[in-house]
């Protein structure tokens, strides 16, 4: 286990220094419900975790940038310059930091010099907890701070956000890296992906948790599956425009939908935004389920939402599947579901307390008879945003 002090000496060691660097830390994220949402303008309900990225940061005198990642170290230093930030396949991860200096300067920051940055993550790799919009997020404090940038948080969330769609070519949407900017322990974040409008609202689960299930299946074409759902559903909010004025799938009730859903000429475009619609209420439902207190409605929803997920948006696939159907079946789960965007990477549960050892039995049991390898289980605190962290506070 990394602490403060080792990820210090890491620091001095690989740049040669012995300065004290400045620490900044941005946390992965969970979605509780609302999946494929933010892309159709509808609402999410995302909160950010204690895992995460720390990214240890000092200036430099010339304009140079060094990255360096603990996690990669196969991968060595990657150099650059302030006055070079074009996207290159051989820099590899730190394409992710570079496109925030790239676009963070483009709005204007002054970011005078280069830097020297060492990154530590421990959200697991590949598990779709958001480590990219981590380590954007980790970089964006990370200057506002050593530059004096005094950038609000949404901004920059907005530029994160960019990185992946302009830079790194992924269409995702806005829900990973406001989940990190914004995050607020213990609490989930109701956001309205279209205004960007947000509530908080008290994560309260008396004697449950949440676990999160680790697929672990690698999910290499995970992009372009992704991009190509994003087009299914703009393929039948264009059919859906012919004859009603709205601008995304987010605005429509189920009523609505239902009513015009012939308008959609292709069938899995029909399904693809039956489920967005359907989707962007119930996580509006499960708002007020999460504020009456009501944790079995809750989980109700999360049940709805995966079958949606698997049937209707045709995201899940067997790993996911099997951990939440076995969880389905586990005395003391309120409620389970994929989480993110699917093809494999992480399902989360609400699981009474007392029970969450035998459930976690059972899903492994299930998982490795019927997938074929193990699965990897974590238990998620809801903590803060994307922040510099105080010395001693280290997480
Ligand atoms: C990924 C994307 C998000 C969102 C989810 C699915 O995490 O980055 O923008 O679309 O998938 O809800």
């Amino acid at each position: 286990m990394n602490t403060a002090s080792s990820l210090l000496n890491e620091f001095r060691s690989i740049f040669g220094t012995a300065k004290t660097p400045r620490t900044f830390f941005a946390p992965g994220r969970i979605n509780l419900i609302g999946e494929h949402t933010d892309y159709n303008g509808g609402h999410v309900f995302p909160a950010s975790i204690s895992y995460g990225t720390y990214a240890l940061g000092m200036k430099r005198d010339d304009s140079k940038i060094r990255f360096y990642s603990m996690n990669f170290p196969d991968v060595g230093v990657i150099e650059c310059d302030l006055s070079d930030l074009a996207f290159d396949t051989s820099h590899k991860w730190a394409n992710y930091p570079k496109g925030m200096f790239l676009f963070m300067k483009e709005a204007g920051c002054s970011i005078s010099h280069g830097a020297d940055i060492l990154y530590y993550g421990n959200i697991p790799h590949g598990a779709g907890l958001s480590s990219s919009a981590s380590i954007e997020l980790a970089t964006g404090v990370l200057l506002n701070g050593l530059f004096d940038l005094n950038m609000e948080h949404v901004p920059m969330i907005k530029l994160g956000q960019k990185v992946e769609n302009e830079y790194i070519g992924l269409n995702s949407g806005i829900m990973d890296q406001f989940a990190i900017g914004m995050g607020k322990k213990d609490h989930a974040i109701l956001l309205n992906c279209s205004t960007l409008e947000y509530k908080y609202a008290p994560v309260v689960l008396n004697d449950h948790v949440i676990l999160i299930i680790n697929t672990n299946k690698r999910r290499d074409l995970a992009g372009s599956k992704y991009n190509e759902r994003r087009t299914q559903c703009e393929a039948a909010l264009s059919d859906l425009q012919k004859e009603r004025s709205i601008k995304s799938l987010g605005e429509l009730t189920i009523g609505e939908f239902d009513a015009y859903q012939h308008l959609i000429r292709n069938d899995i475009n029909r399904k693809r935004a039956r489920h967005a619609v359907y989707e962007n209420a119930r996580t509006l439902d499960a708002l007020e389920k999460l504020r009456e207190g009501d944790l079995i409605g809750f989980g109700k929803l999360m049940n709805e939402s995966h079958l949606s997920l698997k049937h209707d948006y045709e995201v899940t696939g067997l790993e996911l599947d099997t951990i939440v159907e076995t969880a389905w079946e586990q005395q003391g789960v309120l409620g389970a579901r994929m989480t993110g965007a699917g093809f494999g990477g992480c399902a989360i549960a609400i699981v009474e307390k007392e029970r969450a050892d035998d459930v976690k039995k059972s899903i492994y049991a299930v998982y490795r008879e019927t997938v074929g390898y193990e699965p990897a289980f974590y238990t998620a605190k809801i903590s803060d945003g994307a922040k510099e962290i105080e010395k001693g506070a280290f997480i």
